[in-house]
């Protein structure tokens, strides 16, 4: 073996590995995604080093200077990531012996790429959720710009897809930013844990060189050092719980999705997709499908795979560092991918369809949808308990099923032969609007309830 091709620990162990294993073990083609964090990583490092008196000036600046090479050339796609040197850290740290020679050496005094691979893709981490988090404001933004136009669109709203009770259709939209803000301040916590820094930890049970992990902790951004070097080389939580923040973030993008696919059929009508995001077919002229919600639909799997693919990792391995670990890059890295470009398809659909108010008006009037507010009506009028009211209500149901009539349709005479104590200003449940701005109550449909709502968020 020349020198030059010999992995690091080639003087300990003689023999290569066979391809195939040198292949399976290989990670640089997923982890070369952090070579910014991990050149800034080692520069905090020797520095912390220098400060400590551990290397010296002139090596020190040398390996800054070797690094910041490094990275120009990556850069400049001058770089060449080799498959044999398994992963980021090793081809970087080989790289800079190649550029200024033995005072590579140095740099990896104090710590193991245990620590090193966790410090990197902390970093990462926080800036890809901070990226997600400002996605997620837009979305947030283009769906308000959606609800202050259709405060007064009428719609039925839906439990178990059948037609239940009339909502706003705003406020129906604005059950997303609950959604996507609850999503946002998942990820928002996942940096209780991302913000703690495992450099020093080394391989697991820190070091004898006396290094100062608070400087490294300031210097990058962190808040605390890690606690346990045994806990920090072996502990993922942090990834589970980004893939699982990510997970529901694509989840509820898949019911918006999927409702929306459901309302662009043609059993439903009750939306349209303006044609940049429809897609044709190959045979059938005449269609336009929904793939780009499709895609969104569909997505949500591959996030759940990963969370699954780690939790499983995860399950019964002992401590500490071991290489079934590796994987959780790949994990990482899939699930942001997905959920970004999901998000950003979202917001291409929030501005790029219309709602056919008049389909919606016609299926809100289906399906007795005002059936509870004429129990309620009984209740508040003639001081029925409500199952009695639900029951009489149940009848004046039945009456229209078979007569084909919707309950607006009823006349005072019909109702009062159900129930006799009726009062003509019954007829006032019927009406869409009023049941609509009857519903009150905190969180509820009604429509200065919803101006409140967007007030509110806008205002977050
Ligand atoms: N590429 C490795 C990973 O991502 C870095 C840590 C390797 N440590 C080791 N002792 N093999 O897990």
């Amino acid at each position: 073996m020349s020198k030059k091709n010999k992995p690091i620990w080639g003087t300990r162990i003689s023999k290569r590995t066979p391809g195939i294993f040198e292949k399976v073990s290989s990670s640089i083609h997923i982890d070369k995604r952090l070579y910014k964090e991990d050149i800034l990583a080692s520069i905090a490092h020797v520095e912390m080093l220098n400060r400590q008196k551990i290397i010296n000036f002139k090596v020190k600046n040398k390996i800054i200077w070797g690094l910041k090479k490094i990275q120009n050339q990556i850069i400049k796609k001058q770089y060449l990531f080799d498959y044999k040197d398994e992963d980021i850290h090793m081809s970087i740290e080989k790289k800079l012996f190649d550029i200024i020679g033995e005072d590579a050496g140095f740099i990896h005094t104090a710590r193991s790429r245990n620590d090193q691979v966790l410090v990197d893709l902390k970093i990462w981490m926080i800036n890809s959720n901070n990226k997600l988090i400002k996605m997620l404001d837009q979305t947030i933004k283009n769906i308000l710009k959606i609800a202050e136009k259709n405060i007064y669109t009428i719609m039925p709203g839906f439990t178990h897809l059948k037609n239940a009770q009339p909502i706003s259709f705003a406020h129906y939209i604005l059950a997303y930013v609950e959604m996507f803000s609850r999503d946002k301040q998942r990820l928002i916590n996942n940096f209780i844990s991302l913000k703690e820094n495992p450099l020093g930890s080394a391989a697991l049970s820190g070091t004898s060189f006396n290094i100062d992990r608070n400087f490294t902790t300031k210097k990058l951004g962190f808040k605390i050092p890690t606690g346990n070097s045994i806990d920090t080389v072996s502990d993922r939580d942090f990834v589970l719980e980004f893939l699982f923040a990510s997970s529901v973030c694509a989840m509820h993008i898949s019911r918006i999705a999927e409702e929306f696919i459901i309302w662009n059929s043609d059993a439903f009508k009750l939306i349209s997709l303006n044609d940049n995001i429809v897609t044709g077919s190959s045979i059938m002229p005449q269609k336009k499908n929904p793939d780009p919600l499709e895609y969104l639909r569909g997505k949500v799997g591959s996030s759940y795979g990963n969370l699954y693919s780690m939790m499983t990792i995860l399950k019964g391995l002992p401590l500490s560092y071991f290489k079934d670990l590796q994987d959780d890059k790949k994990n990482v890295f899939e699930s942001f991918d997905n959920l970004s470009d999901s998000i950003k398809v979202l917001n291409e659909v929030l501005k790029n369809f219309s709602i056919n108010k008049n389909e919606m008006l016609n299926l809100a009037n289906k399906g007795y949808v005002t059936a509870t507010d004429l129990a309620d009506y009984f209740v508040k009028n003639l001081n029925y308990s409500f199952r009695k009211s639900y029951q009489i209500t149940s009848k004046i149901v039945n009456y229209c099923e078979k007569n084909k009539k919707k309950l607006s349709d009823l006349s005072i005479i019909e109702l009062k032969k159900i129930e006799p104590n009726t009062k003509d200003d019954v007829i006032k449940v019927f009406d869409l609007k009023n049941s609509i701005n009857s519903k009150k109550s905190y969180g509820g449909t009604s429509f200065e309830n919803i101006k409140k709502m967007i007030r509110k968020y806008k205002n977050a």
